[in-house]
Order: structure tokens, then C-alpha cells, then sequence
């Protein structure tokens, strides 16, 4: 047990006019020792009879302590923090002591209490040499001290899934409920199960955190890698056009790999074009402009667009923005680009509307950013492609590009 005493015994000295028979304090809190108290007090600024002054000595007694509370629940190293109330208010005696268990918890001068050690306890709280005393009941609470996962790391392909198991320790700690994080959901996203999903191609980390204080953490490393058949896409033409358009789960699909006939000229697609009209009056609602750019491109408009830019860029930076004729989505009627072909695009009040809505009206952002080894374009915020409302929302909650989200 172990016992602490703050401070002497002290008392109150106030002084005694005789004349008006006021009494002033003139210093609180004086400390005194056991024997003869000799006090005398003398300015030499005023003259004897100024300096005849009376001065009494007031003990008021301490009659009891009041707590401002009996039981202290408190997570290991956690603080609380303990008031006392003096019966009457200004007792003479303030002198606090205490007695509880060694290491059990560390108690400072100004009353916090500070949890050291799990376990129930008793605090004795008394005023030197009064005889006063009050109980506390203080429970100190087991709290995490690691986060134990089945792997430091993950590896998994685009769109596929695995679970970390994660679980605290001790597994008494009484702040055993995880939080989830990913530090870029474009690449993997997690669920508050452990359920981590890949999103794109690149890596990230995975904080796995307790909800409540003390918060302690882990990091688990993820690396999302493309899936072997959509990298094919990436930068090859293929040597050929075909004779029909190709469709993939209905969905009529071009790219590099798949072309479309030099004949295939359907003009704008009028579904496509009215679902444009339906979003660009939606968008105007909430005051953003949307305009077509360009639509529908022929083979031939195509081909003159492409050689235009090969002569000015060279073949290689082409390839990565503009599409050899008969593989231009334009040529579909099912594309459109939207207001401005510029990067900037993308930070505009309308590109940030375009990205987040055009998939309720049947869009998808065809080139999305970081998909360029799939989808064999940079990221282009202005291309939107029509897809019908179902699958254009199926697509734009996957988060993966189209080649990806049809396994392709
Ligand atoms: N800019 C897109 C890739 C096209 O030329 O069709
Ligand atoms: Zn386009």
C-alpha cells in the first residue's frame, strides 16, 4: 500500500482592526509546524502607531470531502480526472492524501488517475490528519496492444477478391472492433470485413485500425496486377478489320483489338442521342453546360483525323489519344466527346458532373484515368460511350474500364 501526503498543516491569517472591528485576510494557506507560532509583522514606512496592528489565527475545520465520483471505469492507460468538494468551502485544511495498490494507477497532484494496471481497485481519498475518508472503485480495463492479420501483403488481379482476417490482441481488450481503410480506392477497395477488392492496376495499402482509443494500427500492402487476358488489349492492332461489328455480351465493343468493318457506317446512334439530350437538359438543371464535340465518325473521317495527327505527332504519341480508322468507337454513333478535349477537362465543374452522373442516363467514361495499359488510350474525362442505363451503372459501380468488366 502506499500512502501520500501532500503538504504540512496550514492556516488562515487575517488581521483585526480594533477600530471598525473588520477582520481582512492577509495571507491563506500558511504553512505552520507543530510548537510556538511567532508572528510579527512591522513596515518600517509607517510610524509605531500605524504599526500596532491585531492579527488573529482562523482554523476553520474541515467537517467532511465530497467526491465527484465513487467509480472510475477507465481503459488501461487511459486518464480520468477526480474533483473534491471541501465541507464547509473554506475549510483551513486541504491537505489531500490517499492510499491504493502499488503500480495500480498514478495519481498527480491535480487528482487525474491514470491507469497503469488491469485490475479493480480501491481508492481511499482522506484530508491529513482529519478524520474524513471516501472510497472510489476503480476498474482498469484490458486494451489492444497488436493487430494479428493471416498475411503482411496481398497480391490479386483486377476485379477479383480475397479476405485479410485480422483480429486484436489480447482478445480481451475492450477496443476489439476494427476499422478498414484503403490509401487508394481506385486501386483496391475494402469493406469493413476485411474483404479487399482490386480495383486497378498499381499498389496501395490496406490500414486495418481500432475504432475506439487507444487506436492502434497496421498496414497491409497490396498490389493489384491486370489480368492476363486484358493486357492483350493493350497497344496491339489487330492486323485486320473484320467483315461484322463484334459484340460481347451484347455490348457492341471496339478497340484495338476489335475493329469494325470499313463499311460500317451507322451514323448517330438516335437512342444514344436522345439519352444525350435527356442528360444535357438534367445537367442544365443544376447549371452545367454539356455540349457534343464529336459524335459520329465515319471510317473515312477517321483516317483522315488519324494520319493528320501521325504527321504532326509521329505514330507512337497518336496511338496513345487517337484510334486507327475502323477502330475509333466514334464510328459506332455510340460515342460522343464532351464540351473540351482538353486534360483540364477532368477538374471542370461540368467534367467532375459528367464523371459522376452520365452513368444514370447510359454513359460510361470510356477512357478512364489509370486504365491506359487496358483500355490502350490515356485518360480521356470528355469520351463518353452509351451502353444502356443497366450495364453502364454495373459498369461504373465495378470501377473497372469496359475490356475489364468484360473480361476481355
Ligand atoms: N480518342 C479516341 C480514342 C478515338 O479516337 O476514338
Ligand atoms: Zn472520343
Amino acid at each position: 500500500m502506499k500512502e501520500k501526503y501532500f503538504d504540512n498543516d496550514y492556516v488562515d491569517i487575517y488581521e483585526h482592526n480594533t477600530k471598525t472591528n473588520q477582520i481582512t485576510l492577509l495571507k491563506s494557506r500558511v504553512s505552520i509546524k507543530e510548537g510556538n507560532i511567532n508572528l510579527s509583522v512591522y513596515d518600517k514606512n509607517k510610524n509605531d502607531e500605524e504599526n500596532k496592528r491585531n492579527y488573529i489565527i482562523v482554523y476553520v475545520p474541515l467537517v467532511n470531502i465530497e467526491l465527484s465520483k465513487d467509480y472510475i471505469e477507465l481503459k488501461n492507460s487511459c486518464i480520468d480526472k477526480i474533483s473534491v468538494k471541501y465541507i464547509p468551502e473554506n475549510a483551513t485544511n486541504k491537505v489531500l492524501k490517499y492510499t491504493i495498490q502499488e503500480d495500480s494507477v498514478e495519481v498527480t497532484e491535480d487528482f487525474n488517475i491514470i491507469a497503469k494496471k488491469v485490475g479493480e481497485y480501491l481508492l481511499r481519498v482522506g484530508i491529513e490528519n482529519e478524520n474524513v475518508e471516501k472510497e472510489i472503485k476503480v476498474k482498469i480495463l484490458e486494451i489492444a496492444n497488436s493487430i494479428e492479420t493471416n498475411v503482411d501483403s496481398v497480391t490479386l488481379k483486377v476485379g477479383n477478391e480475397t479476405t485479410i482476417n485480422a483480429k486484436i490482441l489480447p482478445e480481451t481488450a475492450v477496443n476489439n472492433q476494427l476499422e478498414w481503410k484503403s490509401s487508394n480506392e481506385k486501386v483496391a477497395k475494402v469493406d469493413q470485413n476485411g474483404k479487399v477488392k482490386g480495383i486497378a492496376y498499381g499498389n496501395c495499402e490496406i490500414e486495418i485500425k481500432t475504432k475506439e482509443e487507444p487506436i492502434i494500427s497496421k498496414k497491409i500492402s497490396v498490389k493489384v496486377e491486370l489480368k492476363q487476358n486484358t493486357s492483350v488489349v493493350n497497344n496491339t492492332y489487330s492486323n485486320e478489320l473484320p467483315s461484322q461489328p463484334t459484340y460481347i455480351q451484347g455490348i457492341l465493343i471496339v478497340n484495338k483489338k476489335y475493329g469494325l468493318p470499313s463499311n460500317y457506317n451507322p451514323g448517330v446512334n438516335a437512342t444514344a442521342l436522345s439519352a444525350f439530350n435527356t442528360m444535357q437538359a438534367a445537367a442544365k438543371n443544376e447549371g452545367i453546360s454539356l455540349f457534343i464535340v464529336s459524335g459520329f465518325r465515319s471510317y473515312s473521317t477517321q483516317l483522315g483525323l488519324y494520319n493528320r495527327y501521325v504527321r504532326q505527332y509521329g505514330q507512337a504519341a497518336t496511338d496513345t489519344f487517337s484510334a486507327k480508322a475502323g477502330h475509333s468507337e466514334h464510328q459506332t454513333g455510340l460515342a460522343f466527346d464532351v464540351n473540351s478535349v482538353l486534360d483540364s477537362f477532368a477538374q471542370t465543374k461540368e467534367g467532375k458532373w459528367l464523371a459522376g452522373n452520365c452513368y444514370k442516363y447510359g454513359f460510361i467514361i470510356r477512357y478512364p484515368e489509370n486504365k491506359q495499359a487496358i483500355t490502350g488510350y490515356k485518360y480521356e474525362p470528355w469520351h463518353i460511350r452509351y451502353l444502356g442505363v443497366d450495364i453502364a451503372t454495373k459498369v461504373y459501380q465495378s470501377g473497372l474500364c469496359l475490356e475489364e468488366y468484360l473480361e476481355i
